[in-house]
């Protein structure tokens, strides 16, 4: 019988033709790109799956995973980890993977488009002269704030929490805005490279005195919920939120407040804790700008993404050890082999035998 793999939303072209040359059946629960996938559909798809792709879209916990009895791995199809429930997958000695490195540039330039969309009020600004909106120096001459000089060309300070890949991209750009760069990162430390001008700073003083606070963190116990209401009430009233990392980093209720209290200036999200829900009231927050999680959304991106989340899918399958596991653990651990040997009879395996 033909080994299946499982691709929860279409995948590009560049993707799906890695897969399908493994020669394995590829079905595509949800083949439409404009629609969801439901979770009935998705808890009946997972049964045949010797491998599943899955998209940031798809809740992969427990349910999902003791359903996919036949499963040799997942490869997820992005580099966030948030719809997967990883510590299960490792208890079951299921390998999971990930799509580092590919979509750092695209996540900083959004990054940037978002600070520059909330301090400049792009989204308010933007017209449609054809319905007669081209209202020249307009509506209250659209008062923004100026990421990088600011009044009396005093230097902004950008704060990044998380030195991670994308953090560092981050604070690249903020350079050609002649930015002052502070950083947090327990464990980037050394990585934080003065000459580049950027500095070490601790938690609480990047928060007081940047203009702009960005999250690039891991989404971890540590940094779960990490800005909350004595956070936002440390940071300056003039001061702007950036999230495109993890939802789950700030408490979205508080914002809320924060936002029209106006504790904060401004707040510019990727991500929320429920997508596409977001908590009550922050939709009609004027001083906040919303992106449907495009931190990745550029075609060259898209595509790498897809051949990284591929290829990965198909070492899954042939039992090798795929190029970006995030839980190399189950590797050594007994669940795993016991779980290959279920599957592959054919295959004595031993742990050494299987990486
Ligand atoms: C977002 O696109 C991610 O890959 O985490």
């Amino acid at each position: 019988m033909s080994l299946c793999i499982v691709v929860t939303r279409r995948i590009p072209d560049a993707g799906l033709s890695v897969l399908r040359s493994s020669g394995a059946v590829i079905r595509v629960v949800q083949p439409d790109p404009a629609a969801g996938v439901e979770r009935a559909e998705l808890l009946d798809a997972v049964r045949d799956a010797d491998v599943l792709v899955s998209l940031l879209t798809e809740r992969i916990d427990a349910r999902v995973l003791s359903a996919a009895s036949k499963l040799r791995g997942i490869a997820n199809f992005a580099v966030g980890l948030g719809n997967i429930d990883v510590d299960e997958a490792t208890r079951l000695g299921i390998p999971v993977t990930n799509t580092p490195g590919v979509l750092t540039e695209a996540t900083a330039d959004v990054t940037w488009a978002l600070m520059l969309a909330i301090a400049r009020r792009a989204p308010q600004s933007t017209c449609h002269p054809d319905r007669g909106e081209y209202q020249i120096w307009g509506r209250e001459l659209f008062p923004g704030e100026d990421p990088g000089r600011g009044p009396d060309s005093e230097r902004r300070t950008l704060g990044v929490i998380g030195y991670g890949r994308v953090g560092q991209a981050v604070a690249r750009r903020a350079h050609a805005f002649d930015m002052r760069v502070v950083a947090y990162d327990p464990y980037m430390h050394d990585t934080i490279d003065a000459s580049r001008d950027v500095s070490w700073c601790d938690f609480d003083d990047l928060l007081r005195e940047c203009d702009f606070v960005s999250l690039h963190a891991l989404l971890t116990d540590e940094t779960r919920q990490m800005i909350g209401e004595r956070e936002l009430r440390m940071m300056k009233d003039s001061a702007f939120l950036i999230n495109v990392a993890h939802a789950e980093m700030v408490d979205e209720h508080v914002l809320v407040r924060a936002l029209n209290e106006r504790w904060i200036a401004g707040a510019a999200l990727d991500v929320f804790e429920r997508t596409p829900a977001m908590a009550e009231g922050l939709a009609l927050c004027e001083n906040a700008v919303f992106a449907p999680h495009i931190g990745s959304a550029s075609h060259g991106t898209r595509n790498r993404m897809a051949v990284m989340a591929a290829t990965n899918a198909v070492a899954l399958l042939n039992l090798q050890h795929a190029p970006n596991v995030v839980n190399p653990i189950v590797y050594e651990s007994p669940v795993h082999v016991e779980r290959l040997a279920r599957l592959t009879p054919w295959l004595r395996a031993t742990a050494a035998e299987v990486v």
